[in-house]
């Protein structure tokens, strides 16, 4: 297993390292693009660990995926229950490879309706727990000679889009990936934030549309992604498994969009 810094590219690979063996923590793995990056790296051979606030949806998770998840329900917005998760991780695991900051979302309306509350549980979801989930890494990142963290950011944090809190949230993890990037350069640690675009995820708005309105969704379709249709979430996680990998070496704080050539968010919301 090559947990620690990566090696400079020198020439000559045959083949793609994947992620087999790779020791990873991701936040919000029971649903959408959470659930999409946890199978992908267990499929892939790596350990992985990650939580969510309701026990029933990791119960499934682990009843799907066996031996090879660890699950653990909490909420990512308090401190301590994610440090403890993130030690008890390193502790089980023999140390870590890589974390992903996937839990986020938004809460509150529109610019006059969002009050001071939603505001802050916006940030503190999508900001602070991002902050405190590489925080609480360090060590075991350190330790394995260097790692990678990936920060699940948004189009909506790249362009203006409606929930001004949301955006303002998404925009400071890019920042947060790059400065962090930066600061644990020199542990061989990586941080990057990818920003999907409007995701097509079974049962969320976008699909409801797809079955409940074809047309509309066919206009949506047309008017938002040149591609011809949206970014699915199995897509997004391939990007975070290869940012996980070896083979993403030379890339650190990077701000990479997943989108489909989406380039902006839908003015409609999300
Ligand atoms: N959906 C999109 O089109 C889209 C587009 C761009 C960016 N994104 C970003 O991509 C990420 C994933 O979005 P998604 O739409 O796939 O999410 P989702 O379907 O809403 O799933 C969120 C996951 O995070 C968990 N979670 C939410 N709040 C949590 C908390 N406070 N503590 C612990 N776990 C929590 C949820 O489980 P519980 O509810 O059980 O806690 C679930 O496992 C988010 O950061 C989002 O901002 C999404």
């Amino acid at each position: 297993m090559n947990g620690g810094r990566a090696t400079p590219h020198r020439g000559g690979d045959t083949g793609w390292p994947g992620v087999h063996g790779k020791r990873v923590l991701v936040t919000g793995g029971t649903r959408g693009l959470g659930e999409q990056i946890v199978r992908l790296l267990a499929a892939e051979g790596a350990r992985v660990a990650t939580c969510a606030r309701t026990a029933r949806g990791l119960d499934a998770l682990a009843a799907s995926l066996g031996s090879s998840v660890f699950t653990r329900p909490l909420d990512v917005t308090a401190p301590e229950e994610l440090e403890e998760f993130v030690a008890a991780t390193g502790k089980r695991f023999g140390g870590l490879d890589g974390v992903v900051a996937c839990a986020g979302g938004s809460r509150g309306g529109g610019f006059e309706q969002a009050d001071a509350e939603d505001w802050a549980a916006t940030w503190e979801v999508n900001v602070g727990h991002a902050a405190r989930l590489v925080r609480a890494a360090v060590p075991y990142l350190r330790k394995a000679g260097g790692g990678s963290a990936v920060v699940i950011s948004s189009i909506s944090g790249w362009k203006p889009g409606p929930h001004a809190q949301y955006g303002v949230a998404k925009s400071a993890q890019i920042h947060l990936a790059a400065s962090l990037a930066r600061e644990l350069g020199p542990d061989g640690i990586r941080v990057n934030a990818v920003s999907p675009g409007s995701m097509l995820i079974p049962g969320r708005r976008w699909d409801r549309m797809r079955r409940e309105d074809p047309d509309a969704f066919a206009r949506f379709v047309a008017a938002e992604f040149p591609g011809g249709a949206p970014v699915a979430p199995q897509e997004v996680a391939r990007v975070v498994a290869f940012l996980l990998s070896d083979w993403s070496s030379g890339i650190s704080g990077a701000h990479l969009p997943v989108d489909r050539a989406q380039n902006a968010p839908s003015p409609d919301g999300y």
